[in-house]
């Protein structure tokens, strides 16, 4: 590793099993039964969510590397940043033109990737510095939705990019506590690229999350071998279905796992035995479609103007840019 590199840890040794027991006391106690998508990326789901972007049902990344693709060097002009910084930067994948575009417009300093595993940060980190000499690496293991931390401003504009529609999976008072946090956090130069599906024909949204291959299928079961294996529960996953089902009203995608009988699940730390009506559904995750004016007004309330807004060529993603106001 060179000195270019380094990772800071703001995650508690013990901030992992504390969040997934209380998440699961709170989440299969409750009515109807709820986990938190994050539960959803262990190794094997995080294999499984890559493999999901590279199904033709699944559009969003494509979408969004379209729109990205096209508008990079408009970001770099735009914002002139000194840092990007990448909340859920994951593999940094769809980071690299972003990299490109601030780079060969002459501003790029440092990028500051923030995830939740230390392993995606090292892997990601090594492999820029070794493909950028000009580039200092300032990682941190955080849980942003936890704790906002963003790197000091360091002479230049800081962009914060949120990527991928991840902010869909946040409800609706916590993306708006995100919101004020983040615009809390920024000062009069910096700004946030935030990437968002859009509200489409529910028939190309059931598609993309429940594909017919059953990969989506698997990642949403994953969760119940997680399960087994942190919290030795006695999960049957064979024993649930997969659904994807689109709310018109919130306008948001649920995954949900159907209990195929009735059963009784056992979670031995959590002292907790959970039973399952036949049919009874477990929410695994929500995921907010978007229209531009409801978006823009949201974030205005919270204090950021939408600078540009980008969608692919179908109309079905956009990245968005939005300063303080
Ligand atoms: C990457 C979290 C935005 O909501 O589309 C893919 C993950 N879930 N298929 C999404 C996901 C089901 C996802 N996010």
């Amino acid at each position: 590793m060179t000195d270019r590199f380094t990772l800071a840890h703001r995650l508690s040794p013990d901030h992992f099993t504390t969040r997934l027991h209380a998440d699961v006391r709170d989440g299969l106690t409750a009515a109807p039964k709820t986990l938190p998508p994050k539960w959803l990326y262990d190794t094997r789901g995080s294999e499984l969510f890559e493999d999901i972007t590279r199904l033709t049902e699944y559009y969003p990344t494509r979408a969004e590397d379209e729109v990205l693709d096209r508008h990079a060097a408009d970001i770099a002009r735009l914002t002139g940043a000194d840092t990007l910084v990448e909340l859920g930067s994951g593999s940094s994948a769809k980071t690299r033109r972003l990299l490109d575009a601030l780079t060969a417009h002459g501003t790029l300093r440092r990028y500051a990737p923030v995830d939740v595993s230390p392993a995606a940060l090292l892997a990601a980190g090594e492999a820029l510095c070794r493909d950028r000499p000009g580039l200092r690496v300032a990682a941190t293991v955080a849980d942003f939705e936890a704790e906002l931390v963003l790197p000091e401003p360091s002479g230049g504009p800081r962009l914060v990019a949120f990527l991928g529609s991840t902010i869909g999976n946040l409800p609706p008072a916590r993306r708006s506590a995100f919101f004020s946090a983040l615009r809390a956090a920024l000062g009069g130069g910096d700004a946030l690229l935030l990437g968002a599906d859009l509200v489409k024909d529910p028939a190309v949204l059931l598609r993309a999350y429940d594909d017919p291959h059953g990969v989506t299928a698997e990642f949403n079961r994953n969760v119940l071998h997680m399960l087994n294996r942190e919290l030795h529960a006695d999960f049957a996953p064979g024993s649930f279905a997969h659904r994807a089902v689109w709310d018109a009203e919130a306008e948001q995608i649920e995954m949900r796992l159907r209990a195929r009988t009735a059963q009784t699940v056992k979670l031995p730390p959590l002292d907790l035995s959970v039973d399952f009506a036949d049919g009874e559904e477990l929410r695994t995750e929500t995921s907010a479609k978007f229209r531009r004016a409801g978006l823009t007004a949201e974030l205005a309330h919270r204090g950021f103007g939408v600078r540009a807004w980008w969608t692919d060529e179908r109309e079905r993603f956009a990245v968005l840019l939005a300063v303080p106001d």
